[in-house]
């Protein structure tokens, strides 16, 4: 690691390759196309937004979208322990693909949303 932001050392460039290949990963986990939209080209572009923000980078998704409220935003669907495992399971092989994301940054980021995406779960296991 260099300094700088967490968003600074990845760059605006990887991390779009990231959340690119995150939702590709996305749309084939069976645990997660019940409860995302068929299109997820949105849902890709407010995640990009959101991540150079939370990140340490320009705070897009505020600018664009106003503050996200994430649980509150997320109370729609039924998150269960096994969804937010998936939901990592697919960032953490994104990671892996993402080469230009070097392994120090790469684990510093998916800590960072293991304690999001635990704060995620709404609703016990089993729940449809
Ligand atoms: C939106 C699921 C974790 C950030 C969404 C949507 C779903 C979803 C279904 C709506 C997609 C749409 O209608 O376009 C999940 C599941 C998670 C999870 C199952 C597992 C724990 C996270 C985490 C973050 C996050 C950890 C932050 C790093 C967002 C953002 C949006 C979103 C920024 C867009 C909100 C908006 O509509 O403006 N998520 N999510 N999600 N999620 Fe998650």
């Amino acid at each position: 690691t260099t300094g700088g932001s967490l968003y600074d050392r990845i760059g605006p460039d990887a991390l779009a390759a990231l959340v690119s290949r995150f939702y590709d990963l996305v749309a084939r986990e069976p645990l997660l196309t019940p409860i995302f939209p068929a299109d997820l080209t949105l849902t890709a572009e407010k995640q990009l937004a959101f991540l150079s923000g939370f990140l340490g980078g320009p705070p897009l998704y505020h600018q664009r979208f106003g503050h996200p409220r994430l649980r509150a935003r997320h109370l729609p669907f039924t998150i269960t322990p096994a969804r937010a495992q998936a939901w990592l399971s697919c960032m953490r092989a994104a990671l892996d693909a993402t080469p230009e994301i070097g392994a120090e940054d790469g684990q510093e980021l998916f800590t960072a949303l293991s304690r999001v995406a635990t704060h995620m779960v709404n609703a016990p296991e089993g729940a449809q």
